[in-house]
């Protein structure tokens, strides 16, 4: 693992479009300043889960917001080494793997625009964010949930080189999916993620901007360890 010297930015957000590879980053920039590591995306699945488990209708907002404003969802240190990044409970209930399905995947961006759910989500996000030494990774984390980020990050990719990293990391897990059905679900994702009222995907005038096209992890990785040293 790198050692970081000197003084690293206490807040550190990276936020990005679907599948942009900011969680594995995040987690391994986390690791290697001995940070907490935040992915707020699992908070939107979370609740995206909860409602399609009780089988209320996603397009219902007032539901689905009071359900935000109630749910209890804990993340914890991951518990076994599956390629999850932390463990996701919502009342009491594991269900990290669930919140990775193709069904709230397909949904979650529709709970995500709801101006109720990000204020009940956000405001949590924020007071866990504030005390400082953290990699928080989302959407919105530069510009509305910690505009005062000591270093924020951007990272992108193409739409077809993210349905490819996401199809094989499906692959990885056994699973047999259809490139084409998740470039689909990447595209309308970003669609929606970017131009929803509230807190719409983009880069902070301040953000760092990473194009990870053309570099793997490690070489991501590298770069973003150079920000931060
Ligand atoms: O891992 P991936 O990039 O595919 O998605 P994610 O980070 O788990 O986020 C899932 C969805 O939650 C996004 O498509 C957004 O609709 C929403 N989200 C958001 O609106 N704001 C955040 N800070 C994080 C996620």
């Amino acid at each position: 693992m790198n050692k970081i010297s000197s003084q690293p930015p206490s807040i550190i957000a990276i936020d990005g479009p679907a599948a942009s590879g900011k969680s594995t980053i995040g987690l391994r920039l986390a690791n290697a300043l001995g940070y907490l590591f935040f992915d707020t995306g699992v908070m939107y699945r979370a609740i995206t889960w909860l409602a399609l488990e009780r089988g209320i209708d996603i397009h219902d907002e007032a539901r689905v917001t009071a359900l935000a404003e109630e749910a209890q969802i804990d993340i914890a240190p991951a518990s076994r080494s599956d390629g999850r990044s932390c463990d996701v409970f919502v009342n009491g209930r594991e269900i990290t793997w669930e919140t990775r399905g193709r069904k709230v995947d397909a949904n979650v961006s529709i709970v995500a625009a709801y101006a109720g759910v990000r204020k009940a989500l956000s405001q949590q996000q924020r007071r866990i964010g504030q005390r400082g030494n953290i990699v928080m990774v989302g959407r919105d984390i530069g510009t509305v949930v910690l505009p005062e980020a000591d270093l924020k990050i951007y990272l992108d990719a193409t739409a077809e080189e993210r349905a490819r990293r996401r199809y094989e990391e499906i692959v990885a897990h056994g699973g047999t999916p259809e490139y084409d059905a998740i470039l689909g679900r990447v595209i309308e994702r970003d669609r929606i993620d970017s131009t929803r009222d509230v807190a719409p995907l983009r880069a902070a005038a301040d953000a760092v901007v990473l194009d990870s096209d053309q570099l793997n992890a490690d070489e991501v990785f590298e770069r973003v360890l150079a920000l931060v040293r």
